[in-house]
């Protein structure tokens, strides 16, 4: 398993690049360099043994009770390794250890959200979601089933 770590300012146009990939696919929402830039903190990422971003995950805060697990891609070519997984727990302890109450993220990989221990919510629960993406993508509703899941930090956050 490599080691989850932080991102650097020189990683932010990789970040973005490794993100909007999956975006015409409608698996992604397209990010900004300055969108990364702004969010560096938020992210963790997996490097290979030459230091180049495989995976990445970020959080996206609504406010100091509500937050979003966003921008999570993998190399293709790495797919099916556990990275995805890696990188979701990793999102979960960092937003446990930031005091959020509650990580939700809106995805169609059903099995590996429920297997990190998210479960099914209802969208309708985080209208600050619907209300920023409309100005985002406001394809957001339209594409495929998305499906909204959520998971609880209270006893992460011991
Ligand atoms: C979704 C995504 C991040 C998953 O990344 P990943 O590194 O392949 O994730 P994992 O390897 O942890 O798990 C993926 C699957 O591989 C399986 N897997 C994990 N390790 C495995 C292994 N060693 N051998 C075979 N299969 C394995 C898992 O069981 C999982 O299957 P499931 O989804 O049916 O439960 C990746 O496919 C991706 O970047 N997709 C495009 C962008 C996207 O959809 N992002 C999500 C937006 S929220």
């Amino acid at each position: 398993m490599r080691p989850i770590a932080p991102a650097r300012e020189y990683d932010v146009p990789v970040l973005a690049e490794l993100n909007n990939r999956f975006a015409p696919e409608g698996l992604t929402l397209l990010r900004s360099e300055a969108f990364v830039e702004a969010h560096l903190d938020d992210y963790r990422v997996i490097r290979d043994d030459d230091g180049r971003v495989v995976g990445c995950v970020c959080l996206d805060e609504y406010s100091p009770s509500l937050v979003e697990l966003v921008s999570l891609a993998v190399d293709s070519e790495q797919h099916r390794r556990g990275i995805g997984a890696q990188l979701i727990t990793a999102a979960v302890t960092l937003a446990a250890k930031r005091g959020y109450p509650e990580l939700f993220a809106v995805s169609f990989s059903d099995s590996l959200f429920e297997r990190c221990g998210f479960h099914f919510q209802d969208i309708e629960k985080y209208p600050e979601k619907k209300r920023r993406y409309a100005k985002v993508s406001p394809e957001e509703w339209k594409i495929g089933h998305k499906h909204c899941f959520a998971i609880s930090l209270g006893a992460a956050q011991g």
